[in-house]
């Protein structure tokens, strides 16, 4: 072993570099938040080969002096901190000074500032930890810093980087989650010659969430709000219903900063418990504002975790909060006015899903519901001659009187009718001869659908749209690589899919039953399966795609349907070879009039 000798600045920077900067999602990272740190109202970022290449940030914040440009790159210089009490309420993203010195060392930056209040602006340049000379330069108020080529001079940490495409799939999630934390701040982000997001400033979050992710996403999520003294969580959740395979669509900001952490997301899962299956995930959009004492945010080098001083409370506020908005819009669900059956009045209505029973040539919403059916829930006569039950509360004249021994009912000579009531938008309850079943009814289409398909496949005889001009998905190189290699069971479930350039593959058909879905959702769908799968076997992948489109396809609960739906539904039952959906949760659960009997005790 050599003497001890002091490390030069030079290779204490590279050292300190390989904990900030790991790829060139966490070079965006700190770009971002210093641009925020700025005050900027407008970002606009550009990455080439997935910020290999390039990663360009531009913003309209308040710039540096030209004097000071060198110490913005230097180690352990920030304008953020200034004493270490400083760091027991931090409110700015970064407080190190370390960022631009650790990018310095292992790419070229390149930097152009200019404070509103001056009149021009200046330049400076770093490659691999040498520092040019401070130059005059035009530029718009406001700061653009590149990072070019990233770890071109470090051969070891560059051979950790990834494929681009796989790069450019984590340097766009953290462009999305910081986009997502800062709704009033104007953002767009250009990949290649692709534009990928341009988000103007909003005030309201739903709207930004909308903008990032689609209204698909926005229009399944009910609001939560909740407080404990000076901490407060607000934002959104997803419905039960709007499960996920994975936690990818899980954020968490804590006071504007997005933030991992196993506890709360524990929490929140917690909520849930009872209403969604093991294994799925709900969407989370929240935010948690407390006191900048309540956490320490300089415990993780990438500062993407942090720490509480009461976590417990945290946890017991977040499942609280979510709790009651998840009891809340199931409460809204169970107010909506009941069904208006008769003369076809739901008919045709927006909010009649598009809904093709199995084996029904006629879309039922189109066809009025039978004339002689009645919404009431009088029971059928106890024999054929006696009169039809009271409309009214009123008693019949010749009732027996109350405390006198109540006679059971006389058998039926007649079958009783069987007829079928829509509740709560999502249940169907059944009277049968002997008992009154309640079936969920996106479950029993689900699996109605799912066995169809099942059959269809297994005769060759699967309906298939073959696409004029294929479709092009562009993925992740990896999820690219995972979804051909399963290319043949998928061309088995009418997934017709073929490599094309990059990581972006080609869809060339979809089954008829999912014909008016884009490739890309189906695509994302199963890849969503494939990923929560460990090792799947032929058969099961095909099963997983032929659940995903039975039940994307099945009507949801929520969905109003006619009378003639129902009745096509309750009818079509018993083609189901289970009286479970395909992921499980039961179809149908019944009630037998015996056991009515013997807890009314009347046997
Ligand atoms: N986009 C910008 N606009 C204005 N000033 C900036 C910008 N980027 C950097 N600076 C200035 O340069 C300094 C150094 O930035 P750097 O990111 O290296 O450290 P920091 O943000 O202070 O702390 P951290 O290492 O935690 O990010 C900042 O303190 C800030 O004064
Ligand atoms: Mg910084």
């Amino acid at each position: 072993m050599g003497r001890i000798h002091r490390l030069s600045q030079s290779v204490v920077n590279r050292i300190a570099a390989g904990e900030v900067v790991e790829r060139p999602a966490s070079v965006l990272r700190e770009l971002l938040d210093n641009a925020l740190d700025a005050g900027a109202s407008r970002i606009d970022v550009t990455l080439e080969q997935g910020g290999i290449g390039l990663v360009r940030v531009v913003d309209n914040g308040g710039g540096i002096a030209a004097d000071e440009l060198p110490l913005a790159v230097a180690a352990h210089a920030t304008s953020k901190l200034a004493t270490a009490d400083d760091l027991d309420h931090i409110n700015t993203f970064g407080f190190r000074g370390e960022a631009l010195a650790s990018i310095g060392e292992v790419a070229r930056l390149v930097i152009c500032s200019r404070r509103p209040e001056d009149a021009a602006g200046s330049r400076l340049e770093v490659d691999g930890g040498l520092l040019g000379d401070v130059l005059p330069e035009g530029c718009a108020a406001g700061t653009t810093v590149e990072v070019h080529q990233l770890f071109a001079k470090v051969p070891a940490r560059r051979s950790f980087l990834r494929t681009a495409s796989t790069e450019w799939s984590h340097a766009s999630d953290v462009f999305t989650r910081a986009a997502l934390a800062h709704p009033q701040v104007a953002f767009s982000l250009v990949h290649g010659s692709r534009r990928a997001h341009d988000l103007p400033a909003v005030d309201a979050w739903a709207d930004r969430i909308e903008g990032i992710f689609g209204r698909s996403v926005a229009q399944r999520l009910i609001a939560v709000a909740g407080q404990d003294g000076d901490v407060r969580v607000s934002g959104f959740i997803g419905r039960p219903e709007a499960d996920m395979a994975s936690p990818r669509l899980q954020h968490l900001l804590v006071r504007g900063r997005p933030i991992r952490d196993r506890s709360l997301a524990h929490a929140i899962q917690e909520a849930y418990r009872g209403t969604m299956l093991t294994g799925r995930h709900p969407m989370v959009f929240l935010r948690i504002d407390l006191p900048a004492d309540q956490e320490d945010v300089n415990v993780h080098p990438a500062k993407s975790e942090v720490r509480f001083r009461e976590p417990s409370r945290l946890y017991r506020l977040l499942l609280s909060a979510a709790r009651t908005a998840l009891l809340d819009s199931d409460l809204s669900t169970a107010l909506k006015p009941p069904p208006v059956f008769g003369g076809g009045a739901t008919s045709g209505t927006a909010s009649v899903p598009a809904f093709r029973p199995f084996d029904a040539p006629v879309r039922p919403a189109e066809t009025p519901p039978p004339a002689s059916w009645q919404p009431s829930f009088s029971l059928p006569a106890s024999s054929p001659s006696s009169p039809p039950a009271p409309a009214t509360a009123e008693l019949p004249a010749a009732s027996p009187p109350v405390d006198a021994p109540v006679a059971p009912p006389q058998p039926s000579h007649m079958p009783p009718r069987e007829f079928a009531v829509q509740m709560h938008d999502r249940y169907l309850v059944v009277q049968t001869a002997d008992a009154i079943e309640v079936i969920d009814q996106h479950a029993l289409h689900e699996r109605l659908l799912f066995e169809k398909l099942r059959t269809q496949v297994a005769g060759n005889g699967l309906e298939i749209q073959g696409m004029l001009v294929p479709e092009p998905v562009e993925l992740g190189a990896a999820e690219a690589a995972l979804l051909l290699e399963h290319a043949e069971p998928l061309a088995t479930a009418g997934v017709t899919i073929a490599p094309f350039s990059g990581s972006t593959v080609l869809v060339s058909s979809k089954p008829a039953l999912a014909a008016d879905t884009p490739a890309a959702v189906i695509v994302r769908e199963i890849l969503e399966r494939l990923e929560a799968a460990a090792s799947p076997s032929t058969e099961a992948i095909v099963e997983e795609v032929l659940h995903s489109l039975a039940c994307r396809a099945a009507i949801k609960a929520g969905d109003r349907l006619s009378q003639a739906e129902v009745d096509t539904l309750v009818r079509d039952r018993h083609l189901a070879a289970s009286s479970h959906c395909p992921h499980g949760r039961p179809t149908t659960l019944t009630l037998t009039s015996r056991e009515l009997d013997r807890q009314f005790r009347r046997t």
